[in-house]
């Protein structure tokens, strides 16, 4: 049984990071890089225990090619813009994606991993996020209501031993939203629960008959021949009170056409109608990566 990355499957974290980075063309450096960068985890997992560390290394098309050599993760491919440009495409080439109980330890590992891959990469973005207060997001809203829970993470997040070239990889998708508060709060109470789809306070679901089709849940919570399309989602909010903030979207699934559909969903090129989250936030990133199994990871 091929084992999933440590960060993927974890739940309710408090913190998390969130680097992309350009390769360089040292492929060996990039390969010696996710060695050096799990010996470091292992380090500190040993170290902390108790504070749930986690993290993944993921790589973008062009690059997973080069470096794999083989027949795995046939559905990845580079983001390219949805919408007619409202969800801009800034594809890169590796995402380390960090999350633990503590900052701090988080913050000690990305720079242990910075050290391992040395000029194997150029970093583009550095994202720290935060569990905010009742694991909501910044619109108050609480996210990740209707994540898969137990038994039913890794059945949605990891790709089972069917695809052997591909087992315990999963494919990942990192969208950083920017979020307009002051827009947000414009709105009542009961305007943003029927943009969102659900309640404020205590999250419970809007009857699909009592929301729009154009609410966040009615564009995501997609069937295809009668079976939900699901998703892993790990995302945090992030920045600053007085600057940017929003939402670190970062989402893991067996399946990219999951992630694919709901995205053509909130962004009108299914059918021509595009999610009311729009109205306050923007997409200002967006990247598809392939997420090894740890094994694949270590041999590559
Ligand atoms: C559900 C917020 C972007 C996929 C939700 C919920 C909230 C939320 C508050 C309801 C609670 C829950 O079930 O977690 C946001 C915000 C976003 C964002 C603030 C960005 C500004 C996205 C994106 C995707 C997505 C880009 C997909 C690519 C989902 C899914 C659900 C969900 C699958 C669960 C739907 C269900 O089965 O009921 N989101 N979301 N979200 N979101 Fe998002
Ligand atoms: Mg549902």
């Amino acid at each position: 049984m091929s084992q999933p990355q440590s960060g993927i499957l974890l739940e309710h974290c408090r913190f998390g990071i969130f680097i992309e980075a350009k390769a360089t063309g040292d492929f060996a450096g990039l390969r010696q890089g996710c060695k050096a960068l799990v010996a470091a985890l292992d380090a500190l997992r040993q170290q902390y225990p108790q504070e749930r560390l986690g993290a993944v290394v993921a790589f973008g098309h062009d690059v997973w090619r080069e470096l794999s050599q083989d027949k795995s993760a046939p559905d990845l491919k580079p983001f390219t813009p949805l919408g007619n440009g409202i969800a801009p495409a800034t594809q890169r080439d590796v995402l380390i994606h960090i999350q633990s109980l503590r900052h701090d330890i988080n913050f000690s590992l990305a720079q242990a991993a910075l050290s391992a891959f040395g000029g194997a990469i150029v970093v583009e973005e550095e994202i720290h996020g935060f569990r905010w207060v009742e694991e909501r997001d910044l619109s108050g809203f609480i996210d990740g209501t209707e994540n898969p829970v137990d038994d039913a993470r890794p059945l949605v997040a990891v790709i089972g031993q069917d695809d052997a070239a591909s087992a315990g990889g999963s494919y990942v998708f990192v969208q950083r939203w920017e979020h307009n508060l002051k827009q947000w709060s414009r709105f009542s109470t009961e305007q943003q629960e029927q943009i969102i789809g659900r309640t404020k306070h205590d999250s419970e679901e809007l009857d699909p008959d009592a929301r729009p089709d154009t609410s966040h849940v009615s564009r995501v919570d997609l069937k295809e021949n009668g079976k939900g399309l699901k998703i892993l989602r790990q995302s945090l909010p992030y920045g600053t009170a007085s600057g940017k903030h929003g939402l670190m979207f970062i989402a893991y699934c067996a399946h990219l056409h999951n992630i694919e559909q709901q995205l053509l969903s909130m962004f009108g090129d299914l059918d021509g109608k595009r999610d009311q989250l729009l109205r306050f936030s923007r997409a200002v990133t967006g990247s598809y990566y392939f997420a090894p199994s740890l094994d694949r990871l270590l041999a590559l």
